[in-house]
């Protein structure tokens, strides 16, 4: 049975993983709120990138900057001028699209037909897609009338005012990316660290962009949580380090979070398509219930950025190489996640329905270095609390549990198995007077008895 985006909603909402934003206000649209279990899937799989990027190589470095930065980097990064989408109105019901998503739908649907000229997505000029768009009579998807205004240029940037007052001077934006921040601080973090080309920066936190299609559950909204690193090397060297990302992507996506190798794929962007300042890029896309969607950019940078500061700022961005005795400015391969979208990747990869006889069994079949909750304890009968509270006592210095008594044991089971808990500790009183409990396997739905006293380092070998 194929899973439909609004069996994840529904289990989202239902068992505390995402909820309506401002829900008592009657929400906010595509506002989001990450509840008790999807606020620990989304720390466990913050916790990977940091541990796999920053903690086991010796060449990455972590930074937390400033959400609202000086506006004059965003006129440096090209933000201001050029970070905008093409929009449209429908003559007829007055819905507001952006071209380039009604072109790229077009062609979804027609596979037969052609792009039109030097298309870029929603880089392309705004000319060529009212012409494509009229000529191949394409239609509002609400009303399917053919009739559009001309395409005006809105920019995705989130404003807001520092200080008392409301005028220019004032404002400022909130960033639309983290990267910039790691283009900001490199000449500070090159000189505090003392590293030596090659190194990266690495950064996890919010950005903000004014989406005008925003959609897709926590797919595509407007406060979201990217993962960038700013990996610089020497000029030349690039290509190699460009492969490298994209084979370390592929292998955090699929072996470390666990998504499904079938599940991921790497779109090169056509070597036409590419920003002015980009040399190579693609994208790594998962197989979401509603179609193939973006889940990390990987690009060649160029020096594009750092020479951008260093003109705009008239601070020296160069690095000095002390081995060739040269000065130049670092080429940047940049790998930027969204980790949204890899919750929600791994909340689709891990939907699970079972059908055995009339019985069906829906449940997450997270790998274990993911799931929220490590550990279902579950005492037989709640009067037992005495023995079994200090058996979550000693599981939880290792293991988020969480402690359950209410209801029938297969009840309880059934709920851990659809919050995705690889395992279940199970106590009773015959059991516990010879030392032992039983754990059972969410899966597999096996059981077996294992030692108090060894119960920490069994689950922690199951969890490799
Ligand atoms: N620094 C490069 C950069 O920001 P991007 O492709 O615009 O590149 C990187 O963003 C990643 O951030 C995307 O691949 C996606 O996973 C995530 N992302 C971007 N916009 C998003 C949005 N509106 N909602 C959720 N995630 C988003």
């Amino acid at each position: 049975m194929k899973t439909e985006m609004k069996d994840i909603v529904n289990l989202c909402q239902n068992r505390g993983f995402v909820y309506q934003g401002s829900e008592i206000y009657g929400g906010l649209a595509n506002a989001w709120d990450y509840g008790p279990y999807g606020s620990l899937l989304k720390e466990n799989i913050r916790a990977l990138w940091i541990k796999e990027f920053v903690q086991k190589r010796m060449d990455l470095m972590l930074i937390d900057c400033a959400l609202i930065m000086n506006p004059k980097v965003w006129e440096a990064s090209g933000h201001v001028g050029g970070f905008a989408d093409p929009l449209m109105d429908c003559k007829s019901c007055k819905a507001r699209w952006r071209a380039d998503k009604i072109i790229d739908q077009y062609l979804l649907d027609h596979p037969e037909a052609s792009e039109p000229q030097g298309y870029a997505g929603d880089k392309t000029d705004s000319k060529v897609l009212e012409e494509y768009i009229r000529e191949q009579g394409i239609a509002c998807p609400d009303c399917e009338a053919t009739d559009f205004t001309e395409i005006r240029r809105f920019n995705l940037m989130l404003k807001t005012f520092l200080g008392v007052t409301e005028d220019a001077k004032a404002q400022a934006y909130l960033r639309p990316e983290t990267a910039q921040g790691q283009f900001v601080d490199f000449p500070s973090v090159a000189r505090s660290s003392r590293r030596k080309l090659p190194f990266g920066i690495a950064q996890v936190g919010k950005s903000f962009r004014n989406e005008i299609t925003p959609g897709n559950f926590i797919f595509r909204t407007r406060e979201f949580e990217q993962m960038e690193i700013e990996f610089f090397v020497t000029p030349g060297e690039d290509d190699a380090y460009f492969a490298e990302w994209k084979s370390e992507s592929e292998r955090f996506l699929t072996e470390v979070v666990g998504l499904k190798k079938e599940n991921i794929r790497f779109s090169p962007i056509k070597k036409e398509e590419l920003p002015h300042y980009s040399k190579e890029a693609g994208d790594f896309e998962y197989q979401y219930p509603f179609g193939w969607g973006e889940i990390e950019t990987l690009a060649n940078r160029t020096n594009y950025d750092l020479s951008a500061h260093m003109q705009h700022s008239k601070q020296d961005m160069s690095y000095f190489d002390p081995i060739n005795n040269k000065k130049f400015i670092p080429y940047v391969i940049e790998p930027a996640m969204g980790l949204g979208r890899i919750v929600l990747a791994a909340l689709c990869d891990a939907y699970t329905v079972e059908q055995k006889g009339e019985e069906t069994r829906t449940y997450l079949k997270f790998d274990p270095k993911v799931a929220p909750i490590k550990v279902g304890v579950l005492p037989v009968v709640k009067k037992i609390a005495d023995i079994a509270r200090p058996i979550y006592a000693q599981l939880s210095e290792d293991f988020v549990c969480e402690y359950d008594d209410v209801g029938s044991v297969g009840k309880r089971y059934a709920r851990f198995d659809e919050i995705g808990t690889p395992f279940c500790v199970t106590i009773d009183s015959e059991n516990y007077d010879n030392g032992m409990v039983t754990v059972r396997y969410r899966d597999s739905m096996e059981q077996e008895t294992v030692k108090i006293d060894q119960l920490n380092d069994f689950l922690r070998k199951k969890m490799r």
